[in-house]
């Protein structure tokens, strides 16, 4: 039972303040106990004589409301249609009594207003934002595969127009204070210590000029747009979604309908045809899948890496990064975004000056103009230090290596660099495929020594794998975990072996694809099949962007540790000798125009092809995805098995931020448990003659004999 999240005092004799705030929790969230505690306090409120306005507020610095309970929505992801449909309407009802009260309401906003937080001050008479860079105001319920469904299809294009209403809902992307006060989504802005004034300033204006009535009338009628311009409308937006979603996301469309069809009836109306349309999404595959990656974020978030009591860990105040190449000026650029200082080292002259100015450029960009920004550069140029020589990494607390990926060079540098750190320094390696215990091997602190896998581009990339060696210490694998959240990273922790998590997941597909190509399958067809099951590009467009010799030599590492499964196709090092390295040089599996990044087809590649291709089967489809997916599966099996993750769902977190495995499939293991292991059987057996790669597993096997989910695989102790 939450205990007293609403409290309602007197700001001024004739404005009572209403502020939300959850016991115990960082954020207010929605809950029906919230709810409940709302209906009271309006009802006490709606009697009180003399009452000019209301103000309702946060009592959490840096969040108004973060949107509903989804624990609670998970709990009834299998309610009835009525049952969902009455829950909307009572969020509907209730959240409508603030702008039905004898008082003008005013939401006071500042940090997070998401979601049913959005939909509560959108049904208030006015809003006023504060200017702190935390503050935004958002409906982001797409991003779950539902819509806002308390009235926020109904009231926002009554308020700011309905094309601006099916931009927000449709793409759940939230806008900050200066963007909301444009699209007249905010009435006025104010300093964050000022809020409360503005709101007051808000509350006597309008009793002044009584324009709140005006509004209260005018956003209960149909929206005002003609047909045509309904039509047109309706046409663009649908294209922009059915580009953006591929067909894979229901969602946006859904809201879109039915933002449509409810402009033409009064909000009391449309009110009601938004709660009828929500039984079509709520508790649907694509709700559930994307909640689970909602939850699999959230658990990450909290995570601190090591199991059992809080660990002190150590304070990371300046980092130092060996190696200025494409992952150093990444890493160091997301130091320098998140105040970190920065020491970055490099064995050219040449490299570090590069490096230097690419980290510049990156840390300085503005998304809004397009380009860097001269004072931001001059701002943060002292958070970065280049030299030549080891000894300005003494005083680092943490030093990141991310020199060339050749053991020998990693190792000589580690070893080279650690005498010179105080006792206390973490030491870490981002090699992509070098054993973390293989490298500690030579050190005087292997404790103090980890894997940090940054991915490219680190700017985009959230994830991080944090790799624990066999000497690393608890206190390391917590610092380290630490250290990534703060610069902005979704770290997960693996234990130590060949391709960590996200490279031995990902070399059973790619390898799959070429066997695909050398049984004479076409080449478009593979592609159509990865990304039909939602992956981002096809894995032989993976193969032209990463590089074909960067994926054989790293293709190599897996060879040689799993060659029972992973077989080293003769094609790869064809390619390689061909000097068919990918977009880099022109042509891989396609063939690149100067300055193009989508591949065409090539002839020539069929000739190189047809040499090895030792087949020519005809496959459907679902039989490719078949081939493509289930090798990847069955490795998260025997990764599984083998306790390399902790628990199941990071190998679903990792695949999703390092891969861009498909959100709405919920992850690989969470897709595979909502198919049954049963059925994943009955899928291989067609393909077991092929080898081990596509044979059953001892987990998978005893998963469909007892029926049960890989989700519930008990957790390993770190
Ligand atoms: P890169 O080739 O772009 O940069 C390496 C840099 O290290 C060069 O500037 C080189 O001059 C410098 N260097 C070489 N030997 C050195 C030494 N002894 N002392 C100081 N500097 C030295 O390589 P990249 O791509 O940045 O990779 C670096 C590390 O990150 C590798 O271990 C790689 O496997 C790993 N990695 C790479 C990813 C990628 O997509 N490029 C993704 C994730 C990890």
């Amino acid at each position: 039972m939450v205990a007293g999240t609403i409290q309602v005092e007197m700001l001024e004799s004739d404005i009572a303040l209403l502020t939300l705030d959850l016991p115990d929790k960082s954020a207010n969230v929605l809950s029906v106990q919230v709810l409940d505690e709302l209906a009271a306090a309006l009802d006490e409120l709606e009697e009180q004589s003399g009452l000019a306005g209301l103000i309702v507020c946060s009592g959490k610095p840096g969040t108004f409301i973060a949107g509903a309970d989804l624990r609670e929505f998970a709990a009834s992801l299998d309610a009835p249609p009525e049952q969902i449909t009455a829950l909307c309407r009572r969020g509907q009802e209730l959240f409508s009594r603030l702008s039905k009260g004898p008082w003008v309401s005013v939401a006071a906003i500042d940090g997070v207003c998401l979601g049913g937080g959005a939909e509560l001050a959108c049904w208030c008479d006015r809003r006023v934002m504060s200017d702190a860079a935390r503050t935004q105001i958002g409906f982001p319920e797409v991003k779950l595969g539902l819509f806002p469904a308390w009235g926020g299809t109904a009231r926002a294009p009554r308020m700011i127009g309905l094309a601006n209403a099916i931009e927000l809902i449709t793409t759940g992307e939230s806008l900050g204070t200066r963007a909301a006060l444009a699209m007249g989504l905010a009435d006025d802005v104010a300093p964050p210590d000022q809020l409360m004034a503005a709101a007051v300033r808000l509350v006597r204006d309008e009793q002044q000029t009584r324009r709140y009535l005006r509004d209260r009338q005018s956003w209960q009628e149909p929206v005002a747009m003609d047909e045509t311009e309904l039509g047109f409308l309706g046409a663009t937006a649908s294209a922009a979604i059915r580009q953006q979603t591929k067909g894979q996301y229901p969602a946006p469309l859904i809201a879109l309908e039915l933002l449509l069809e409810a402009a033409g009836c009064d909000v009391w109306q449309a009110c009601q045809l938004e709660a009828g349309q929500m039984p079509k999404l709520f508790g649907s595959p694509i709700n559930r899948a994307l909640l689970n990656v909602f939850f699999l974020t959230d658990r990450i978030k909290k995570d601190r890496g090591v199991d059992g009591p809080p660990l002190a860990t150590r304070e990371i105040r300046s980092v130092g990064v060996i190696g200025a190449g494409i992952m150093g000026r990444g890493i160091a650029a997301a130091n320098i975004k998140r105040g970190v200082p920065v020491v970055v080292t490099d064995a050219s002259a040449d490299a570090l000056a590069a490096g230097a100015s690419e980290i510049l450029r990156e840390v300085s960009y503005r998304k809004e103009t397009g380009r860097a920004d001269v004072d931001r550069a001059v701002e943060l140029a002292p958070l970065l230090n280049t030299c030549r020589t080891d000894q300005e990494l003494a005083g680092c607390d943490l030093v990141v290596e991310a020199v060339v990926e050749n053991a020998d060079v990693k190792r000589k540098v580690l070893q080279r660099i650690e005498p010179l750190l105080r006792g206390e320094a973490v030491l870490a390696s981002n090699t992509s495929t070098i054993t973390i215990s293989s490298l500690a091997a030579g050190l005087q602190r292997p404790d103090q020594f980890c894997g940090i896998h940054f991915f490219n581009p680190v700017r985009q990339m959230q994830l991080v794998e944090v790799i624990r060696g066999r000497q690393t210490s608890d206190q390391t694998v917590a610092t380290a975990v630490a250290y990534a959240k703060r610069v902005g990273k979704l770290p997960i922790v693996v234990h130590d072996g060949p391709g960590f998590l996200v490279n031995r997941l990902l070399f059973p597909y790619m390898n799959e694809s070429l066997e695909l190509v050398c049984a004479g399958v076409p080449l478009e067809q593979i592609e159509k099949a990865a990304k039909g099951f939602g992956m981002p590009m096809g894995p032989l467009t993976l193969y032209d962007v990463v590089g074909l010799d960067t994926a054989f030599y790293a293709g190599r590492t897996m060879w040689e540790a799993f060659p029972d499964r992973i077989v080293a196709s003769p094609l790869l090092p064809a390619m390689v000798k061909a000097g068919r390295l990918g977009q880099k040089s022109g042509a891989g599996f396609f063939r690149y125009d100067p300055g193009q990044k989508q591949g065409r087809a090539d002839p020539d590649f069929q000739v190189l092809a047809d040499r090895y291709t030792r087949e020519r089967r005809e496959y459907s489809l679902e039989q490719i995805t078949m081939r493509l997916f289930l090798p990847m599966l069955l490795e998260a099996t025997r990764i599984l098995q083998e306790q390399i993750v902790r628990d199941a769902r990071d190998i679903d977190l990792g695949l999703i931020y390092g891969l861009g495995f498909p959100a709405f499939r919920g992850g690989l293991l969470f897709w595979a448990d909502t198919e049954g292991a049963e059925r994943i059987l009955e899928w291989l057996r067609p393909f077991e003659g092929l080898g081990t790669r596509l044979r059953p597993t001892e987990l998978l096997r005893e998963m469909a004999a007892s029926g049960g989910k890989f989700y519930q695989q008990t957790r390993r102790a770190s």
